[in-house]
């Protein structure tokens, strides 16, 4: 059977204006964060972007999922430009590719439990029709990420950060997404919580069929969640292909010396 694509990111580039003419507004300097990166995902699969601090992982990412327009190059969403797409179709794209963050708390309204904030989603989007069966469909996504339904009535701060990833990833899961962009997602918990973050996102992928794009500097990471693997420095996707192949036989110097810095 063929691979369907979920998202093909179709040459782009990203500028960010980093001084402009104090009087005319003229652009004196420009940073390319990204400059022409090309890659599909299927559904189902992982790929996963690797490379150290600054070289461009998030700003894709989050091109990917329409939080930032490139400068130029185009994202497709089932093979049509999503610059194409109707507004009832540009707001299944967007709520099709979902996020977790580094920080799950940082990505939580702090004033709300935990019940509530996973509900919104699900009212705004219209999934569920009231407070109640939308309650209903969090408590069932709860359960499945792995959290106790004590978890519902606490405030993001109450608890841990392993619990809040768990949290954030019901979050995403309960508008059925085709693709999950995780960023860092488990580079800021300990060791031990990580692992299950990891086998939990694995998990759901198999049981899914859900895509994930994986952003992590840990390549040993990367490698253990990807099915291909694209390795960026200073913007450029300087190495890529299937997870096993790039891990073992690196062709670049700069994949060489992550692998060796992360397995030493
Ligand atoms: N709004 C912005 N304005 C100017 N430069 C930016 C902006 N956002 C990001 N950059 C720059 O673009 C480059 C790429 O940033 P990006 O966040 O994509 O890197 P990253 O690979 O995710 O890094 P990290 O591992 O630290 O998260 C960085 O040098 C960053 O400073
Ligand atoms: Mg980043």
């Amino acid at each position: 059977m063929e691979s369907k694509i979920v998202i093909s990111a179709v040459n782009i580039r990203k500028e960010y204006v980093t001084k402009k003419h104090f009087l005319t507004g003229k652009v004196k300097e420009k940073y390319v964060a990204v400059k022409c990166a090309a890659f599909d995902i299927e559904e189902g699969k992982t790929v996963g972007i690797v490379g150290e601090s600054g070289s461009g992982k998030s700003t894709i990412g989050e091109i990917v999922g329409g939080l930032q327009e490139p400068t130029y190059g185009n994202i497709l969403y089932f093979g049509k430009n999503i610059k194409e797409l109707s507004d009832e179709e540009y707001q299944d794209y967007r709520k099709s590719v979902q996020f977790i963050f580094q920080d799950p708390k940082g990505s939580m309204d702090p004033n709300y439990r935990i019940v509530d904030i996973l509900s919104m989603p699900l009212l705004t989007a219209k999934i569920a029709k009231d407070k109640k069966e939308a309650e209903k469909l969090v408590d069932d996504m709860l359960f499945r990420v792995g959290l106790d339904l004590s978890v519902k009535n606490k405030y993001p701060t109450e608890i841990s950060g392993g619990q809040c990833q768990r949290a954030a990833i019901a979050r995403a899961l309960l508008v059925n997404p085709k693709l999950i962009v995780c960023d860092e997602p488990v580079s800021a918990l300990d060791i031990s919580v990580q692992a299950q973050i990891l086998n939990l996102l694995r998990e759901l992928q198999r049981e899914l069929n859900i895509s994930y794009i994986f952003i992590s500097h840990d390549i040993g990471v990367v490698n253990y969640m990807s099915d291909t693997i694209l390795v960026m420095q200073n913007g450029a996707i300087v190495e890529r292909g299937p997870a096993k192949e790039v891990i073992l036989h690196p062709k670049e110097n700069y994949t060489k010396k992550l692998i060796e810095s992360a397995f030493m």
